[in-house]
């Protein structure tokens, strides 16, 4: 076929995902190779529609994140994930990633691990190449390492392998296997000062980082077995642990990242005297201040009502554990 007419795409959809067991730092920056490995869970309700068309009548590629034109960094890293299709599909088509959210950029949910998890199953779908759950979710990983975990469903563990080939995530439990439910706390909708990528190069400045990640198989350990048994009090104290940890190694890089707002500190204050007087909900916090209170899903209702009025708290959105990534339509055509 000539180029020119070459016209493929497809639309998946994807979830992000919250760590229990954190990933910070890689041993390798450029395939995104984790030091450690990591636990989380999809959230449900929460999701990124992306739309990859390959036209051959393109001179570049192109991306629109929630209808706006975009280019600088996140461009590099859609391309970064279209070259690597255009490699395994043996073709140097350029493409439109349209990109959609359902919930707001600025308030503070991670969209790059839906995002990626998207494009990586779109591109893939729109060039009809077969690639299983592993290959998508390494392929993902190579845009945002946490999108690797939004491929597979439910409850799902990223192993750090030894290479590129095999350092991607599979599920551990699947989405209905504990009713669990991420009461996520807005405080703030400031955009971050240092994302994620940045942090996670930073992350082996710290001196506390080797003995974070030289401990990391001890919590993911319980953290798994503490899912599978449906322990929440092992849960709570490892989740909150394993937070504490990824924290104090954020504070103490050069420089240093200070992630928390005082009401950060107020909301986990809360959940830790709650869960003294037997609430099952525990705190974690990724690379901004939003505070993710873990609970069970028939508690929610308390746990909304006990930080709803805390100083700061302007949303509290409810997100149950989410399905895998998935193709929504597929049109390719010849
Ligand atoms: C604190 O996956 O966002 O949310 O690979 O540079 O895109 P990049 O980083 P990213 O880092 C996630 C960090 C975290 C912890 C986690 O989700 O495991």
């Amino acid at each position: 076929m000539e180029i020119q007419k070459f016209s493929h795409s497809a639309t998946a959809l994807a979830h992000p995902n919250i760590a229990f067991i954190k990933y910070w730092g890689n041993r390798d920056d450029a395939l995104r190779l984790p030091a450690n490995g990591s636990i989380s869970m999809n959230l449900e309700g929460l999701d990124t529609r992306t739309r990859v068309h390959f036209d051959g009548s393109l001179r570049l590629d192109e991306l629109q994140i929630d209808g706006v034109p975009t280019g600088g960094e996140s461009l590099e890293r859609v391309k970064r994930v279209l070259d690597e299709v255009r490699r395994l599909a043996v073709m140097q088509v350029f493409a439109t990633v349209d990109s959609q959210n359902n919930f707001p950029l600025g308030v503070g949910i991670a969209s790059s691990a839906s995002g990626f998890a998207a494009l990586a199953l779109s591109a893939s779908g729109a060039v009809g190449i077969d690639m299983d759950e592993s290959s998508l979710s390494r392929l993902a990983r190579l845009g945002s390492g946490s999108a690797c975990r939004s491929i597979p469903g439910g409850f799902v563990e990223w192993v750090t392998g030894t290479g590129d080939l095999d350092s991607f995530a599979a599920s551990i439990a699947p989405q209905g296997y504990w009713d669990l439910q991420d009461c996520i706390v807005l405080l703030s909708s400031e955009p971050k000062t240092i994302g994620s990528s940045l942090g996670n190069k930073l992350a082996g400045t710290s001196p506390f980082q080797a003995s974070r990640v030289a401990d990391t198989p001890r919590r993911l350990s319980i953290c798994r077995k503490s899912i599978l048994d449906r322990d929440f009090n092992a849960f709570a104290t490892i989740v909150e642990e394993d937070s504490n940890l990824m924290h104090s190694v954020m504070r103490t890089s050069c420089p240093p990242l200070f992630y928390w707002l005082p009401e950060s500190l107020t909301v986990m204050q809360a959940v830790r005297v709650a869960r003294a007087a037997g609430l099952h909900a525990c705190y974690t916090i990724d690379a901004g201040p939003n505070v993710h209170i873990i609970c069970e899903a028939l508690v929610s209702g308390d746990v909304v009502k006990l930080v709803e009025n805390l100083p700061g708290v302007r949303e509290v959105r409810l997100a149950k554990a989410g399905g895998p990534a998935r193709l929504v339509d597929n049109s390719a055509q010849a």
